[in-house]
């Protein structure tokens, strides 16, 4: 009852300051709050022919702040349809917060897995919990929670951010945790979902990658398995990932290689979830360390695009936007070969504020070609500038947003393997986003803050001649 009339307050809430929500920084086509916070994606799941997304959600303000779980739901990631709140703090256990977690499938019923917090002394308590759905909507917590009390020897106060998932007959939890400055990823298993054993420390950090490790992945991708992190207390805050072999056994992660998923200052604590037929990932589109001009709009955070998680053929993971992100394509405004010598040639001019915009840009670097070439958006009223493109003769990616206007300004990089003769770089803009996507090996995600909307590409060109391809530049999501 009184967890019914809690939900009730919070939706009501976020009902109320939605309609006070200023527009300027919204976006077109990706999923936000309807108003106030939002951080990490949590509870990925398909259920009853939806894929449900849930989000860690402070109805209450654009801060944030007492957590709980928001709902949205789509059939194929370009429409998003928000649901009411999932879960609220309501019980001794959860009564300052419920955390990150993850979704599982079982007979019929939906199984979220969260990490319930309150407040004891100074310490932040943490503790497992499950709250069970069977209209996929509304959720009952599990009378038996907290399922997992306390934290294990080897690990710290902090843990939290259950991920849950299968394999052979056996559930296995992984939490994130940290013990002697080394994030650490700590391993469970149950038979029912219910009694959770703990199983030993996954893999911790090398003393390199973080003092904590937050919302920890583990799952198999094609003969391999990979294992994501979110640390806290490397600088700067990159989210990493793991290839390399899981002993059940044992229970032991053992990585193989190592990378980091987004070079972006806006991509955190993402989760994957299989889907029906791929492994696919959300990431939060927001930082902890970022200053958040929309806080003033009221509203924060915005989950990244989907992406579809591979490995290739020699065991590296590929990172690519789902391929149902094409249908957003609405206008062909620009389409051709073109060769652009040491320079800047401009394309047509757009409006962000009315659409978004793809980039695709296909090039040759044969020999003596650009040693550093890509796109600028620059903004003709205020001067504001954004580039996106490749360095070092093709060995590296880059984002600078020196020149925007507020936002997390930097130079922001990603090292390509051995030089292609061939490069594709996609771009994707919002209106206070831009993602960057380099062949599946890369990506680089950001939010930007535009004072004015009307954007000018310009293809540069610098040490050399610029052969492209093929560009097309596409108004995606308009005024959706
Ligand atoms: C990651 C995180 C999680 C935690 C949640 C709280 O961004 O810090 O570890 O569960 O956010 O909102």
């Amino acid at each position: 009852m009184r967890q019914k009339e809690l939900l009730h307050q919070a939706d009501l809430k976020v009902k109320e300051a939605a309609a006070e929500v200023k527009d300027t920084y919204r976006l077109h086509y990706h999923l936000m709050p309807q108003a106030n916070w939002m951080n990490d994606p949590n509870g990925l799941v398909y259920f009853q022919g939806y894929y449900h997304v849930f989000y860690q959600h402070h109805p209450f303000s654009p801060q944030w702040g007492p957590m709980h779980w928001g709902h949205a739901l789509t059939r194929d990631f370009l429409t998003w349809e928000h649901l009411p709140i999932a879960l609220t703090p309501s019980e001794q256990y959860d009564l300052d917060g419920c955390f990150s977690g993850s979704a599982v499938v079982e007979d019929g019923a939906l199984n979220v897995f969260y990490t319930g917090v309150r407040k004891v002394g100074g310490e932040l308590r943490q503790v497992q919990c499950r709250a069970v759905s069977f209209d996929g909507i509304h959720f009952v917590k599990d009378p038996r929670n907290p399922l997992i009390s306390t934290y294990p020897p080897e690990g710290s106060a902090d843990f939290r951010d259950p991920k849950v998932w299968k394999h052979a007959d056996e559930w296995y939890m992984a939490v994130g945790s940290g013990k002697d400055g080394r994030g650490r990823v700590l391993l469970y298993r149950s038979r029912d979902l219910c009694q959770w054993h703990y199983g030993g420390v996954a893999l911790e950090s090398d003393g390199t990658q973080g003092s904590i490790w937050e919302c920890p992945d583990l799952f198999p991708l094609g003969d391999k398995h990979v294992l994501v992190v979110s640390p806290m207390g490397t600088d700067p805050r990159r989210v990493i990932y793991f290839v390399g072999e899981m002993d059940y056994e044992v229970g032991r992660f053992c990585p193989e290689s190592a990378g980091v998923l987004d070079q972006g200052p806006d991509f955190y604590a993402p989760q994957t979830f299989f889907g029906t037929d791929r492994r696919l990932m959300l990431a939060w589109m927001q930082a902890w360390e970022s200053e958040i001009p929309t806080q003033q709009d009221g509203w924060a955070g915005a989950l990244t695009l989907p992406r579809e998680l591979l490995l290739d053929s020699a065991g590296r993971l590929v990172v690519r936007p789902v391929a149902e992100l094409e249908k957003l394509r609405e206008r062909l405004v620009f389409a051709g070969k073109l060769v652009v010598e040491s320079g800047a040639q401009s394309l047509p001019g757009f409006d962000l504020q009315a659409g978004g915009l793809e980039v695709v840009l296909s090039v040759d670097l044969a020999q003596g070609a650009a040693g550093e070439f890509g796109l600028r958006f620059r903004d003709v009223q205020s001067g504001e500038c954004i580039a996106v493109g490749v360095r070092d003769h093709g060995r590296e990616l880059f984002l600078d947003t020196t020149g925007a206007s507020w936002g997390n300004e930097g130079v922001f990089c990603s090292r390509l393997d051995a030089p292609q003769e061939k490069l594709e770089i996609r771009i994707f803009l919002d209106r206070s986003s831009i993602e960057v996507f380099c062949d599946g090996a890369a990506s680089i995600t950001a939010r930007i803050y535009p004072s004015y909307f009307q954007l000018v590409p310009e293809l540069f060109a610098a040490g050399g001649m610029l052969q492209v391809r093929n560009l097309e530049v596409w108004n995606i999501g308009v005024g959706s």
